[in-house]
């Protein structure tokens, strides 16, 4: 099976997570866009959506789906989002699509996040994928130095040359070669740095569920 294949094969499954009558929070990447165009044939049965970033909302909207402001929400069953990498404890780095913090947002407004990834995304340890973190703009050098400190190397990620200012007008500063071995004490102590918005970082709120496409099937980490 194709890489796309499995995404498509964990969007499908994870429609079964979709409590009708209600909101969904709904994630962003190419395997939450699978999942949104699952979404849109079963959208007669759900109130709508919350979205996870700019782009998400768009393609909802494309749908036919209604996006709520998540500020008129109180309650969500549930958030399906991607990940670039998650661990069998349902610990994840995200945020390779720069909506970390949105994510993060949404997510801690839902009983239950269930991840959808295909296979490759699975880790006994966190880290190869670089970690990203939203910063302020004029934070960026000195959050970029005190991050260094946690032994990784601290690149801006830019898009076409110039910084990539995410939705809500920060920088994301990737940390690479990063060795997590306790990813909810590091999530801590980088969300205090100061001039910090999030770090990609969901380990304290982790995944509740993991729908992971393999050769053999979607299987079900929880
Ligand atoms: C966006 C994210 C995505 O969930 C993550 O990057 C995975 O994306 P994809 O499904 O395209 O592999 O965190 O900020």
């Amino acid at each position: 099976m194709t890489q796309d294949e499995l995404k498509l094969a964990v969007a499908q499954a994870a429609i079964h997570y979709v409590v009708e009558g209600e909101i969904v929070g709904v994630g962003t990447g190419s395997t939450a866009n699978f999942f949104i165009d699952e979404l849109a044939k079963i959208k007669h049965k759900i109130k709508g959506a919350v979205a996870s970033s700019e782009a998400t909302a768009e393609r909802l909207r494309g749908h036919g789906i209604a996006v709520f402001d998540l500020n008129q929400v109180e309650a969500m069953s549930v958030y399906i989002d991607g990940a670039d990498e998650i661990t069998a404890q349902g610990a994840m780095i995200k945020g390779g699509g720069a909506a970390l913090t949105r994510e993060k947002i949404v997510a801690s407004v839902a009983k239950q996040f269930v991840c959808i990834a295909d296979g490759s995304k699975l880790v006994n340890r966190l880290g190869r994928f670089p970690l990203p973190v939203e910063v302020i703009p004029m934070a960026q050098a000195v959050v970029a130095r005190k991050l260094s400190a946690f032994g990784g190397e601290a690149r801006l990620r830019l898009k076409d040359g110039v910084p990539l200012i995410t939705d809500n007008g920060n920088y994301i500063i990737d940390m690479h070669g990063m060795q997590i071995e306790d990813p909810i004490a590091l999530e801590a102590e980088i969300n205090n740095i100061v001039g910090v918005v999030t770090v990609g970082l969901f380990a304290k709120q982790g995944a509740d569920v993991c729908l992971l496409g393999t050769a053999e099937g979607v299987k079900t980490l929880k």
